[in-house]
């Protein structure tokens, strides 16, 4: 693995956009007998951890993977405790969050999701919306390829109705769900898994990923600085020459 220069954390050149694909909640568990339910309890304390972790070093933008268009396949049970441990953290973000500049913001499709949980992403969004610090994103309900195919409708909508006249990528781009943030400087997976699932496939084009054999749930602020001092030493081009 190629490091930086000293090997050590640039506070000046930390990513400005992190996302994170948190996978082997259910490896975890069941490397210790427990239900796969309990690794996804075990990996939002986690994730809490790793929010503060990126608020503290500065980070503007954190995405996480909390729940695919794909997860509604998983057993019921598991789904069922997923949509538990997001509403309980949705109901104590402020709450949690408390003299953090956090805002929170939930992207994805809102179909198929709980009323409950609906009014909880409603609520906590209008109660952040004002701060500005750390934008902490959570992608429920998630998937790459239909926030394509929602942005390309509306992008025909607009053509029809004569609000736009030219279609590039800036036209695509706006209408996503991620519209108006900065693309995502770094991709994190853990456990090993070397894909992206579907995850912010518009959005990655440019971003470097940092694949660790770590389960999410032993993923500490340590290994987000390992990956980010790994970040550092990578030459970002843009499909550019190095001068
Ligand atoms: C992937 O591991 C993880 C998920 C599908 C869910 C991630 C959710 C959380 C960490 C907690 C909930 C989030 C919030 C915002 C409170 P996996 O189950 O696919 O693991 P495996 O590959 O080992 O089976």
């Amino acid at each position: 693995m190629r490091l930086n220069r000293k090997n050590e954390l640039d506070p000046n050149n930390i990513p400005e956009h992190i996302a994170i694909i948190m996978d082997g909640n259910g490896r975890w568990a069941q490397k210790r007998g427990l239900s796969r339910s309990m690794g996804h309890r075990e990996g939002s304390k986690t994730l809490r951890k790793i929010v503060e972790a990126c608020y503290k070093l500065g980070v503007k933008y954190l995405t996480v993977y909390a729940f695919s268009t794909e997860n509604w396949s998983r057993p019921k049970e598991e789904v069922d405790e997923l949509m538990k441990l997001l509403l309980e953290y949705l109901r104590n973000a402020e709450k949690e969050l408390k003299g953090k500049n956090i805002r929170i913001k939930v992207i994805g499709e809102k179909k198929r999701l709980p009323e409950e949980i609906l009014k909880e992403i409603d609520r906590v969004q209008k109660n952040t919306e004002h701060i500005s610090g750390l934008d902490f994103i959570i992608a429920l309900n998630y998937g790459g390829r239909q926030e394509i195919v929602d942005a390309v409708s509306r992008v025909v909508n607009d053509v029809k109705s004569g609000k736009i006249t030219e279609i590039n990528e800036e036209a695509i781009s706006e209408r996503l769900y991620t519209s108006g943030i900065p693309d995502p400087d770094l991709l994190i997976r853990t456990s090993g898994e070397m894909r992206i699932s579907n995850f912010l496939i518009w959005q990655l084009s440019y971003t470097e990923f940092y694949f660790c054999d770590v389960l999410w749930p032993d993923f500490t602020e340590k290994h987000l600085k390992e990956a980010i001092i790994c970040y550092q030493g990578r030459q970002r081009r843009f499909g550019g020459v190095k001068c």
